[in-house]
């Protein structure tokens, strides 16, 4: 399906005069109105997604608790959506975590990942009641069981393993395989000696394993050979009193960001992993361990659809031609981070034939700074707002203020209506830390 359809959000329509609307609202309208850049989320996608990986993984495997992965993008304002639709959150930081406990989010079902969290990210945790500590690392093996031994409580954790398996995704994007900084090898040994560390640790109470292969996954294979493998360790530890109550393939779900871009299906990925664990615990006379999925990017990547304004237009003849826009690297480091691709709609020509091959630059000092190189627009001319889809995930998570531009509002629409869900900053926001 070569369909802009594919990376637009599911409200998206492009009318018979070329205008692009999302969640019912004129994205031309909407950057009037809230200033360009500004990252547009369609609240019925968020939704929807959410409906979807909550439906098919419990019609293939009751009881699976889908966990989003703030780190993807949150604020308040999301993460009561979220609570809304029953799902748990990932966190990797005290302030994902600070913002999860402001919109009244419950701790137990947040899961705390990261490869060195500090001790006070875990004595704040710990003290909160969140639900899991996901450990990383010998050092927070000792250091959690301190922490949960002076604050008087038996923390609840899983332990990150390492598979050593190759999803073949961008190198930096990559985490399963053994030259990784997360997670406790299995190839290493250093797996088997955390699980019998885990188990003997008085203030930690080990309630199973967890594993993130990297980001975005296209394939369906290696998930299916990392739930394989993983399972077949755990039961190598059932005499030693490992009962493995939860079991977390991580995330990684891919989304399209190119219309040629086609990933599987939620019901596909869930029939991978799914399947799998049936046949693997089946095999081994393995009890059912609860499933927890963490999808991030695939919840709320496209929905985000990110709005700019076109300005200064450099044509070198025979070279290049240069659109800029208003913002850049410092809203969206994709591009530049991961040489990631995206599609360029002009927001009020949409059905305007391409006439022309141009590069989206953004306004930092950088030529590195280039949202999309050589893509087909009707005519650019200044003035023209340009949409950029499948923007949800990791570009307002990533953003910087880069060159002190402030970064972008995050508008949510649905029906017809916008709500401001995270104003633009101003420079005084910038300027509130220094002293
Ligand atoms: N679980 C764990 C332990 C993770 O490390 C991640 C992502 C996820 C879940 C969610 O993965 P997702 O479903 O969103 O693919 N900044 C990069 C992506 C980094 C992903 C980091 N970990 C990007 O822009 O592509």
């Amino acid at each position: 399906m070569m369909s802009l359809e594919n990376v637009l959000p599911d409200s998206a329509e492009i009318d018979s005069q070329g205008q692009l609307s999302i969640g019912g609202c004129l994205a031309v309208d909407l950057a009037e109105e809230h200033g360009t850049p500004v990252y547009v989320l369609d609240e019925a996608t968020i939704r929807n997604r959410c409906r979807e990986f909550v439906s098919e993984f419990n019609r293939l495997y009751p009881g699976t608790q889908v966990l989003y992965a703030s780190k993807a993008y949150i604020n308040p304002a999301l993460a009561r959506i979220f609570n809304e639709e029953g799902l748990g959150l990932d966190v990797v930081s005290g302030g994902e975590l600070a913002v999860a406990q402001a919109a009244g989010f419950p701790l137990e079902k947040v899961y705390f990942h990261g490869n060195n969290k500090t001790p006070a990210e875990l004595e704040e945790a710990v003290a909160q009641g969140i639900g899991r500590v996901v450990v990383d690392s010998f050092h927070e093996l000792d250091l959690l069981n301190r922490i949960a031994g002076e604050a008087g409580k038996v923390q609840d954790i899983l332990v990150r393993v390492s598979p050593g398996i190759d999803p073949h995704t961008h190198a930096y994007t990559t985490t399963g395989i053994i030259d990784s900084k997360f997670g406790f090898s299995i190839q290493t040994g250093d797996a088997e000696r955390a699980i019998r560390q885990a188990l003997g640790a008085a203030n930690l109470k080990l309630r199973g394993l967890h594993f993130h292969l990297g980001s975005p996954i296209f394939e369906l294979e290696p998930y299916e050979a990392a739930t394989d493998l993983v399972l077949r360790f755990a039961a190598g530890f059932r005499e030693e009193g490992l009962d493995l109550e939860e079991f977390s393939p991580g995330g990684g779900f891919a989304i399209a960001y190119t219309r040629d871009q086609e990933p599987p299906s939620v019901a596909d990925y869930a029939g991978a992993i799914v399947g799998t664990m049936e046949s693997t615990c089946e095999e081994l006379g393995l009890s059912r361990p609860k499933l927890l999925v963490e999808p991030g990017r695939s919840i709320i990547g496209p929905a985000g659809v990110a709005l700019y304004r076109i300005g200064a237009i450099k044509d070198i003849p025979g070279v290049r031609k240069y659109v800029s826009v208003d913002g850049g690297m410092g809203d969206n480091i994709r591009p530049a981070l991961y040489q990631a691709s995206y599609e360029v709609i002009s927001a009020g020509k949409g059905n305007a034939s391409a006439t022309e091959t141009v590069t989206i630059a953004g306004k930092y000092c950088e030529s590195g700074d280039v949202l999309a190189s050589d893509i087909s627009l009707p005519t650019a001319e200044p003035g023209d707002v340009i949409a950029i889809p499948a923007s949800g995930a990791y570009c307002p998570s990533m953003a910087s203020n880069y060159n002190l531009n402030p970064r972008p509002p995050m508008v949510l629409v649905n029906d017809g209506h916008s709500r401001l869900i995270r104003r633009r900053e101003s420079y005084a926001d910038m300027m509130l830390c220094d002293v």
